[in-house]
Parts: C-alpha cells; sequence; structure tokens
C-alpha cells in the first residue's frame, strides 16, 4: 500500500533524514531540515531493490576514442562570459550561475541573451522573480529592447518544457532555479527537493534536445548556492558571479566545467547601462592610487589565469586599551595573525599593544598564499612609517621559519606589472630577470624585507 512518506530534507545538502533534528548530521549545518514530501524511493516494503519494470537489451559500449566531433559552441559576444565557459556555450549543456541576490545574475544573463538572439540565436528568457513588465523596463534601461528574445515570466516547470519542446530555443534561460515548481511534489518551491527535481528534468531536457539550459541560483552568506548546492553535481558548468556591495566590479569565475577550464575569471563593471567587460582588471583596482604612502604594497596576485594587480594596505596604530585590534577587509584573518606571529618571532617586529588594521583595496577577496609577503610589506611599512617605492610590487609566500618561498607564475606577475608601468619587484629567489626591465630585489628571508624596509634600502629599486 503506497503510503505518503515525508522526510526531513536538509536544505543545504540535500541529506534526506527519518526524523526532524536541529542539526544535519550529513553537512553539520544546523536549522535546515524541512519536512518534505518523499521521493519514489527505489526501495521495496521488504528492504530489497525493486524489480526493473522493464529490461531492454542491456548496455551498449562504445570506444573511449571519439568518433564524432566535439559538440558545437555558440558564443554569446560578451567575451568575458566566453572565456570562463571555454570558449562559447555548448550545445545541450546545463549551466548553473550563482551569486548573492542583487549582483547582478539578471542583468547579465539578459544581456548574454539579447546579444544571442541579436546574433541570430532563437533565444528564451523564463523569469520566475520578475514580471515580464519588469523584464522589459530592464532591456529598455539597457538599450536591449529590440533583440527577438522570446520572452515568459513562468514558475511551474511543465508549462516551461512544453513550451521548449515546442519553440525548441537554442538558448533557455531560466531565473531563477528557486522559483521553480512542479506540482508532482508535495513540496513548496525553493526546497531543496523541489529545486532538485526541476533542476534534473531541465538537465534531462538538455541533454535529450540539445538545447542550452542556464539556471541561475541564489546563494547564502556563505558562498554556497542556497538548497541546490545539489544542482552543482547535475549540471556541466558552475559559474558564480561575485562582487562586493557598494563596489562596482564583478569577477564571474568557474568552479566546474566540463567543458573547460576552471581557473579562468571573467571581470565586469557595473554601470548605468549593465555589465561593461573589464579587460584590464589591475587598471581598475589601482585606479585610484594616490601617492607614495607608508601602510600601502601592490601585490601582483593571480586570479585563475590572469595576473590582477591590487594595494595591499596597513595601518599600525598605538592601540587605545585593552586587547589590540586586528582588523581585516579582503583578506584571511587567520593568514594575518599568522604574518604577524612570524615578523614577531622571526623579525623581532612586534605587534603587541598596537592595533593591526589590513585592507585589500577596491573591495578584491584575495585568498593567495603569494600575497603574505606583500602583506608583510605593508604591516612593516606601516610600523616604520616608510613608504616602499612607488613603481614596486610584491609578491612571495612566507613559511613560519621566515623564509619567502617561490609562488607559481612568477613571470606572468612580473610582466603584468611592467606592463602597467612598474618597474621594480620585492619578489622570492629566481624572479630576477623575468620581465624586462624590471629591477628585482630577490628576498630570500622575511627579515631581509624588514630590514630593508626598516633602512630605507629601497635605491636599488627606486
Ligand atoms: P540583478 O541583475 O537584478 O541582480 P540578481 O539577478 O543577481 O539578483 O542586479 C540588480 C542590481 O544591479 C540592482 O541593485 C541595480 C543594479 N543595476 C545597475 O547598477 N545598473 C544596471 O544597468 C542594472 C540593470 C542594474
Ligand atoms: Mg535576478
Amino acid at each position: 500500500m503506497a503510503v505518503a512518506e515525508t522526510v526531513f530534507a536538509c536544505q543545504s545538502c540535500g541529506a534526506a533524514h527519518a526524523k526532524w533534528a536541529g542539526r544535519c548530521d550529513a553537512c553539520g549545518q544546523w536549522n535546515t531540515l524541512v519536512e518534505e514530501a518523499a521521493l519514489a524511493a527505489p526501495v521495496g516494503a521488504s528492504g530489497r531493490l525493486r524489480k526493473p519494470a522493464k529490461r531492454g537489451r542491456g548496455l551498449e559500449f562504445v570506444d573511449l576514442a571519439a568518433t564524432e566531433a566535439a559538440p558545437p559552441r555558440l558564443t554569446t559576444g560578451i567575451a568575458e562570459l566566453d572565456r570562463v565557459l571555454g570558449g562559447g556555450l555548448t550545445t545541450g549543456s546545463a549551466i548553473l550561475v550563482g551569486g548573492d541576490p542583487g549582483i547582478g545574475k539578471s542583468t547579465l544573463l539578459l544581456q548574454a541573451a539579447a546579444l544571442l538572439a541579436r546574433a541570430g540565436a532563437r533565444v528564451a528568457y523564463v523569469s520566475g522573480e520578475e514580471a515580464v513588465d519588469q523584464v522589459r523596463g530592464r532591456a529598455a534601461r539597457l538599450g536591449l529592447a529590440d533583440a527577438p528574445v522570446m520572452l515568459a515570466a513562468e514558475t511551474a516547470l511543465e508549462p516551461i518544457i512544453d513550451g521548449v519542446r515546442r519553440d525548441k530555443p537554442d538558448v533557455v534561460v531560466l531565473d531563477s532555479i528557486q522559483t521553480l515548481w512542479t506540482d508532482q511534489l508535495g513540496a513548496a518551491p525553493g526546497t531543496v527537493t523541489q529545486v532538485r527535481a526541476c533542476a534534473q528534468e531541465l538537465v534531462r531536457l538538455a541533454k535529450k534536445t540539445g538545447v542550452i539550459v542556464i539556471l541561475v541560483g541564489h546563494v547564502t552568506k556563505d558562498g554556497q548556492i542556497a538548497g541546490p548546492r545539489v544542482v552543482e553535481h547535475m549540471v556541466d558548468a558552475v559559474l558564480y558571479f561575485e562582487g562586493e556591495r557598494g563596489h562596482h566590479f564583478r569577477v564571474l569565475r568557474a568552479v566546474k566545467n566540463r567543458f573547460g577550464p576552471t581557473d579562468e575569471i571573467g571581470v565586469f563593471e557595473m554601470g548605468e547601462a549593465g555589465l561593461h567587460e573589464v579587460e584590464n582588471p589591475s587598471a581598475l583596482f589601482l585606479d585610484s592610487r594616490g601617492a607614495a604612502a607608508s601602510g600601502a604594497a601592490v601585490f601582483a596576485g593571480m586570479e585563475g589565469r590572469r595576473p590582477i594587480l591590487v594595494e595591499i594596505q596597513a595601518l599600525v596604530a598605538p592601540a587605545a586599551f585593552g586587547t589590540p585590534r586586528r582588523a581585516v577587509v579582503g583578506w584571511d584573518s587567520g593568514r594575518l595573525a599568522m604574518v604577524l606571529a612570524v615578523l614577531e618571532a622571526r623579525c623581532g617586529l612586534g605587534f603587541g599593544g598596537r592595533d593591526v588594521y589590513l585592507n585589500v583595496a577596491g573591495g578584491l577577496k584575495i585568498t593567495e598564499p603569494a600575497a603574505d609577503l606583500a602583506v608583510a610589506a605593508a604591516l612593516a611599512s606601516s610600523a616604520f612609517d616608510v613608504a616602499l617605492p612607488a613603481e614596486c610590487v610584491v609578491f612571495g609566500e612566507v613559511s613560519l621559519s621566515g623564509d619567502v618561498r617561490p609562488v607559481g607564475r612568477a613571470e606572468a606577475r612580473m610582466r603584468e606589472a611592467a606592463k602597467l608601468g612598474f618597474s621594480a619587484a620585492l619578489a622570492p629567489q629566481g624572479a630576477a630577470g623575468l620581465a624586462p626591465g624590471m629591477k628585482t630585489a630577490e628576498i630570500a628571508r622575511l627579515s631581509d624585507l624588514v630590514t630593508r624596509i626598516q633602512t630605507g634600502a629601497m635605491e636599488e629599486l627606486a
């Protein structure tokens, strides 16, 4: 006898539990279990797997070597987006575009849809969040109202699938996956059961009909796509659209891509008329740099395969009272604590009784250990009140022993710095001579750097 079973599904990882609990055993998140109708389980009442309804001829095996050509690609006309995708949209693929609400996902996809449609592709844009008039209004503001995009506002899955099967677009954008629901399930829209089921159907649609399905997903504060983390496994590519509120730049990052590299980023600037591509991100981040001041160091960083130069600012000030403050924006506070400890233990530069503030200019978030040396340089520069030469970049990883370790892609970093008019570098051993015209001081130990800054021994670089 069929009984309508319910389970408690974790909205973060999708794990199903028989009983409610405050914390999900599977992923450790609190307050994420929600009661939902169970999906038809492939297990019979006896606990054994049910027999398949019918048996075919069995699995057909093929050769490892491909006989057919790679699936064709559709270029969107937005170079930064195409690059992140690995050279355009692959026919029959499903792509998830995640990001915080309000970051610009709908804007990006509407722009891409309009450009594709203008180039002759059949593009459908289905909005589950905005009414048709709102999308039209946005298109008009972006100057895209003339593009022949097929527009609809719908949240029910079945009409969407039927419409796609009937009108056969090349690309369909679904904004957002969290608003979609299918009436075959009892669960509310936005729950993990609904999101998973809808995504599964849409991925199947992509594979069967060759339509390119682009799903938009909202992300939670801690950077996970809310609920549909399960969707990440199903789709061919997962792109994150990131940025800081109050800053105009946006970074599109591939975190998974079955058809291209995952270390590519695309950089955009949000303006009055939508998103603009930024071809030279370093120029954007160094834009508002003033005259050389103490506490600032330009870090020659890498974002994926792209070199990005960004200013790191430190302020070391006497603590007013009590425990000194350590405040960091754009970098890892644990990593800052490590650099402070190494400066103290290996270089004799103490920060006890002093507040330390660290900021990565422009709102960029840096995760590379290669920033260690630039952070240390900014801290020492502020502590001694000695400015670094204005035309100097810094990079290198610092170990607990106080050694400065070489980092990957030193040549790309040096070349980008030279291209942007920098003429000197403080870098790990082996960096000298990598870019023509760059005066390079190779730093083997962090204490060398501190001594140089303290004594102002930087003339060779100026
Ligand atoms: P949106 O694409 O709606 O974000 P998402 O779909 O990720 O939730 O972006 C909305 C924000 O972008 C909104 O705060 C206004 C801003 N914006 C601009 O600054 N310029 C523009 O041309 C557009 C269309 C939006
Ligand atoms: Mg939106």
